[in-house]
């Protein structure tokens, strides 16, 4: 929100105080000095207001996790162990889940609290791929990755899904590149060829790759320059 909306929300200061505390520099947000009306504040934002603290602020935090097969993608869940199990952080209640996977599926998973910035790393519009390794059941053929290119219509929620690419690496395995993440989409792709997904593994996200270095069920802290790419 804008800091002037900000300031001006709270009961204690009209607009007209607001514009005269900004361009008094009385206003600092992350400890620097505002004057722009317009300057962004977020709820990670710690802002003053003459020396007093009107919002504390807090650390926006971001994870990438190695999800592992087995294990739902919820915050709770009363049978099965969760993503969220597997975060050993003091505040792990705060984060959400940017991309769900299915219990069955591997790969890249995104923890954060920031739900500005997870929506832009999810959202279709955005266009980010997301790229999975796929092992079917039936042989894969040639033609899927036209049908793929052309999008394939989902009755329920009557839409047609957006250009996707398939590089076919085997008879059975491929990669699939997609900008959605709908409702178990990748199996209903296949599933329109009457073909089951038998392994399926999220190896990226945007320009975010799972880190080799992580073994099923390991996590860690994303660095300042793959926030940044998001
Ligand atoms: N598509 C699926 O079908 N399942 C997933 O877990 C992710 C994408």
């Amino acid at each position: 929100m804008r800091v002037d909306r900000f300031l001006s929300n709270l009961p204690r200061f009209n607009r007209k105080q607001v514009r005269l505390l900004l361009i008094a520099g009385q206003v600092r947000v992350d400890q620097v000095i505002v004057r722009d009306p317009l300057h962004e504040v977020r709820e990670f934002s710690q802002v003053e207001c003459a020396g007093e603290v009107l919002q504390a602020g807090r650390p926006a935090r971001y994870f990438m996790l190695h999800k592992p097969m087995g294990c739902v993608s919820a915050t709770q869940d009363p049978q099965h162990p969760t993503v969220l199990d597997l975060i050993d952080e003091p505040d792990r209640h705060e984060l959400h889940i940017a991309g769900r996977l299915d219990y069955n599926t591997s790969g890249l998973m995104i923890i954060t609290n920031d739900g500005q910035w997870s929506r832009r790393l999810t959202q279709p519009q955005t266009k980010l791929l997301k790229v999975y390794y796929v092992e079917t059941e039936q042989v894969i053929l040639a033609n899927y990755a036209d049908t793929f290119r052309e999008g394939i219509y989902f009755a329920f929620e009557n839409l047609t899904t957006q250009p996707a690419h398939l590089d076919i690496l085997g008879d059975y395995s491929a990669r699939l590149s997609i900008v959605e993440g709908r409702y178990h989409q990748v199996k209903r792709m296949f599933g329109h060829f009457q073909n089951k997904v038998l392994r399926l593994h999220r190896e990226s996200m945007g320009p975010l790759q799972l880190d080799p270095q992580l073994a099923p069920g390991q996590y860690r802290a994303l660095t300042a320059e793959e926030i940044q790419q998001i």
